[in-house]
């Protein structure tokens, strides 16, 4: 939701610029814009569209550059994209970049307009911009005139600030939204995420609340609300260059999707010890675990379908109530929460703003929260009591694939530990399924990967299509949500996932000669009965791709017109392969519509505002 990236050092800073921002566009890609500075003045240049119409007007205006500058990749909140909307936006004494939404902006527009102060654009953004320069230009002090308007303004931000009269020197501070800084050999940045630094630097800092930070070519200075002086901690960055590149892959999802077995073996091992789930926290004492009445998940799109997943095989295994909610929705309808409830947010980014703003509900509450996090220092992880990380490296592209697949699997081992500490099953029986996981789970996702040509085959069936079902029971129910999410997200085809029961009940009005719907058939208990309802659509015309084992599928007669074979591994660990395919089936049918699969329309990965 939004990139920011600035530099300040001995470079020119508008190829850094430029390369953040594409490291960063993934946040938002509806519009960009920089500002550099130079002698006293600035410059910008902002275009509505992809960042190499911006880099194309950059070269078309000539004569910009400058060592110091900020950049910014927007995802709309106040104002259509438009050239005049992108930002940075400026006032007579400095340029700004924001990220997050400003409450207040209409009430702050009253102040400015009674000051003289006239608008270009429709942005609650510039409105701060000129909030900030009112207060500069009254002291001619920066760090004032920032903690002034901070103290008026309501709402999310992160803020990057260049004054065209304080030379080589940016100002950042944020409340709500991510912000880093680090230093480089060449000079100092401020980003909005890891990706855009990567390439300079293995060290950061990430902005604490409130703090304004001064970053000029060779030297940070961290400034609390009073105005002292204060020190930051020093971050190590655990990820490398190769891993936020596409590698020879045409997209970054597919080259996501191939990380999965990786990715999993990275998020499993760590919390595996002798054999047995290993939970380095004091939250997952077998005591501590013993006392759960009941197990809230609060997660937001894809994160809240793994905690679908994690409600589903918690239960079965360890029968503790597992309620699972939107964490839009969460905090605002008064949620029943008791003493010996645990929370879990599950958050890829760790800085979802409904997902932070639920876990901040939860604590005020009493509640303990555990987050479920993969980005390291992250809000969500900071402010948690506990948080266990995913090891699935960035994730760029902004339908999500191997965050959501180690998720699962993170909370499959969680499901074991739970058990094993209810004494629902018994040491040997969770060696056993440790053991299996770690091998089996990497191994079926690779069987999928093999089957990149059947999948792309059936793919094409779908590419014409306006509406898709998935349907499913059981797990395959749980998964089905998933499936339909990620082809509706980045094909733009409506798709709706329904258990498959439940179809009957109304939607299945909507099938008719050619509707696809993709059956997901894993489950054996209730192979009968999903099988009831695939009869039930072929009746009435439809085309059906089925996603089951061979062995299944020919002893239960599953009929179909498609078939996605998975591969024949024990049923507990099937819904693995079983994501993987359906995100190469969304991903196919994307790529041969010919469209963005990793910046669909509409969409930004990192949704930092409520
Ligand atoms: C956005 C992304 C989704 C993601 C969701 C939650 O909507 O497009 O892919 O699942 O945010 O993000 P989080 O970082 O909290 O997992």
């Amino acid at each position: 939701m939004c990139g920011i990236i600035g530099y300040t050092g001995q470079n020119d800073s508008v190829p850094i610029l430029i390369e953040g921002l594409k490291a960063l566009e993934y946040r938002g890609y509806d519009s960009a814009g920089i500002s550099v500075s130079k002698d006293n003045s600035i410059k910008t240049v902002k275009s509505k569209g992809r960042l190499d119409r911006l880099a194309e007007k950059i070269k078309q205006t000539g004569n910009i550059f400058g060592n110091c500058g900020i950049g910014h990749t927007r995802w709309a909140t106040h104002g259509e994209p438009s050239d005049v909307n992108s930002h940075p936006h400026c006032a007579e004494t400095l340029a700004l970049v924001h990220n997050g939404i400003i409450e207040n902006y209409a009430e702050i527009e009253e102040v400015l307009v009674g000051a003289g102060y006239t608008f270009e654009s429709d942005t609650d953004t510039e409105r701060a911009a000129k909030l900030i320069d009112m207060f500069y230009k009254k002291e001619h002090d920066p760090l004032y005139a920032i903690r002034k308007a901070c103290r008026v303004i309501r709402g999310s931000y992160a803020l990057g600030i260049i004054f065209n009269d304080i030379k080589d020197t940016i100002f950042a501070t944020r409340k709500d939204s991510p912000l880093i800084v680090s230093k480089s050999d060449s000079g100092c940045l401020i980003a909005s995420d890891i990706p855009a630094i990567l390439g300079y630097t293995r060290e950061y800092y990430r902005l604490g609340e409130g703090i304004i930070a001064k970053i000029e070519k060779s030297d940070i200075t961290f400034y609390d609300e009073n105005g002292d002086t204060t020190e930051a901690t020093l971050e190590k960055i655990n990820w490398n260059v190769e891993q936020a590149q596409k590698g020879g892959f045409p997209h970054f999802m597919l080259k996501e999707i191939h990380d999965e077995p990786d990715a999993v073996r990275k998020t499993l091992s760590p919390h595996m010890k002798d054999g047995l789930p290993y939970f380095d926290v004091p939250l997952l004492d077998t005591e501590k675990i013993a006392s759960f009445d009941r197990i809230h998940i609060v997660a937001c799109g894809t994160a809240m379908h793994a905690g679908i997943i994690g409600k589903t095989v918690i239960e079965r295994l360890a029968r503790i109530p597992v309620n699972v909610e939107i964490a839009s929705e969460f905090r605002y309808r008064d949620p029943i929460l008791g003493k010996n409830d645990l929370v879990i947010l599950i958050s890829q980014s760790g800085e979802t703003a409904d997902t932070l703003a639920a876990l901040r509900h939860c604590k005020a509450e009493g509640v303990f929260t555990l987050a479920i996090v993969n980005v390291v220092g992250s809000s969500v992880a900071r402010e948690a009591d506990a948080v266990l990380y995913t090891g699935a490296g960035p994730e760029i592209a902004v339908a999500s694939t191997k965050a959501y697949t180690v998720q699962c699997a993170l909370l499959y081992l969680m499901a074991i530990r739970i058990a094993l500490a209810a004494n629902k099953i018994s040491t040997g029986e969770a060696a056993n399924l440790c053991a299996s996981m770690l091998k089996t789970i990497p191994e079926s996702i690779y069987d999928i990967l093999s089957k990149n040509d059947v999948i792309r085959n059936i793919a094409s069936r779908l590419v014409s299509c306006e509406h898709a079902f998935f349907i499913g029971r059981d797990m395959d129910a749980s998964i089905a949500t998933e499936a339909s999410l990620k082809l509706k997200e980045i094909s733009y085809i409506h798709s709706e996932a329904y258990a498959a029961g439940e179809l009957k009940h109304g939607t299945i009005s909507l099938v008719t000669d050619g509707t696809p719907v993709v059956a997901l058939a894993t489950v054996e208990k209730i192979c009968e009965k999903t099988v009831s309802g695939i009869r039930e659509v072929k009746s009435r015309g439809g085309y059906v791709i089925v996603a089951t084992t061979p062995s299944l599928a020919e002893k239960y007669n599953i009929p179909y017109d498609s078939i996605i074979p998975l591969p024949e591994i024990p049923e507990f660990l099937l819904p693995f392969p079983l994501i993987t395919s359906v995100q190469m089936l969304a991903y196919h049918v994307s790529a041969l519509k010919g469209l963005d699969v990793d910046k669909p329309r509409n969409l930004a990965k990192s949704v930092t505002v409520e």
